[in-house]
């Protein structure tokens, strides 16, 4: 992964380099352009966005708090339409995603990566204009059937975890890092834009979003089902979600610390990595009788632990071969 600013192409940024902001035939009006119309075209281009979900509506809010106009969204909710002017005062709702395009130069599809394809399959740009998706997996050919000549795709992928609460969903752009990938004078108005809203632009090595968008989703979504199972074993405890969340969330995040500290493999502790074969073997019986759907996610992650523990030298390989025979037995 490269920082977008060690690129050698870095700085050429749509707003000091981007393509004409005229349809197709309409060339004729734009050298009738005045020095202040081009002054102004030399600006952020108009922002679109394309489903008023949490990723839309937070970067529709963070766009226009970054001083970039967004003059349009499409959603087919009247509720969501109504909250993104709320926060976006000034821009245009729409229920078809056609006129989005009719209104903007850049439009954002923030829709599921399972509908891009339905939802541009009947958008066609303009030349100077162009399309981005947010999908962290998808790369922008996706876009290739709203391409015309003189308009360009890519892909804007900020790393963070968008939910229904909007205003914690900006905050979270702050520092994130955000993969930008397309046409070639597109991805540096698209670093700009990263930039603008708090991110930090990235581009990834071709073919590696599936891995990159993988370690993601274990990241966000893998965090909050292993906080779901520690939170159903804190139950039985007697502890609450809010306690679990206090106690082993406290452990979560001193075990975090210390492997950022001293790296990953360093920071493994508990029964696994000490040989304690016994205590082992308590905890699956007690996993099996209580809730055998944490049991599948326990020995999933302690296969991976003696593969860590093993790879450290932490274990003689008659302990792996103990700790190994334990977990197989539950199966
Ligand atoms: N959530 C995250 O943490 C996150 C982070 C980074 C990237 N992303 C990416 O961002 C994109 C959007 O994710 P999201 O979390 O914002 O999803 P979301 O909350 O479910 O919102 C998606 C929006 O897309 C619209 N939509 C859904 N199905 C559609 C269809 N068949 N046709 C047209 N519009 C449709 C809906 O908008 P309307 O009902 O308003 O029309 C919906 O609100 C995805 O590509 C996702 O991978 C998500």
């Amino acid at each position: 992964m490269k920082p977008w600013r060690d690129d050698a192409s870095s700085g050429s940024g749509w707003g000091r380099e981007r393509p004409s902001l005229t349809r197709i035939g309409d060339e004729a009006a734009a050298s009738a352009l005045s020095a202040a119309q081009i002054r102004e075209a030399a600006g952020p281009p108009s922002v679109g966005i394309v489903g008023a979900g949490a990723v839309g509506t937070a970067l529709g809010a963070a766009i226009h708090r970054a001083g970039w106009p967004v003059k349009a969204v499409a959603s087919r909710d009247a509720g969501r339409r109504d909250r993104f002017l709320s926060l976006v005062p000034g821009a245009r709702a729409f229920i078809d995603p056609l006129a989005v395009v009719d209104e903007v130069e850049l439009v954002i599809l923030a829709v599921p990566d399972d509908a891009i394809a339905a939802v541009v399959e009947p958008l066609r740009l303009y030349g100077g204009q162009a399309m981005v998706h947010t999908s962290g997996l998808l790369g922008s050919e996706v876009l290739d059937s709203a391409r015309a000549a003189g308009s360009q795709i890519g892909a804007f992928h900020p790393l963070a975890s968008f939910t229904a609460d909007v205003e914690r969903s900006v905050a979270g752009l702050a520092g994130a890092t955000i993969a930008v990938e397309g046409d070639e004078r597109l991805v540096g108005l698209l670093a700009d834009l990263a930039e603008a809203i708090g991110g930090v632009p990235v581009r990834l090595p071709a073919g590696s979003k599936p891995a990159y968008h993988a370690a993601a989703v274990l990241a966000s979504g893998g965090l909050i089902a292993l906080l779901d199972a520690i939170a159903r074993l804190g139950r039985t405890a007697g502890i609450d979600e809010r306690g679990s969340l206090a106690i082993y969330g406290r452990l979560m995040e001193q075990t975090l610390a210390n492997a950022r500290a001293g790296g990953i493999a360093a920071a493994l502790t508990g029964p696994i990595v000490r040989g304690d074969v016994g205590t082992l073997k308590a905890h699956l019986h007690a996993l099996d009788g209580i809730t055998p759907d944490v049991l599948e996610l326990y020995l999933a992650l302690a296969r991976r632990e003696v593969r860590i523990a093993e790879e450290r030298g932490a274990l003689t390989p008659e302990q792996v071969r103990q700790v190994t025979t334990a977990l197989a037995k539950v199966v």
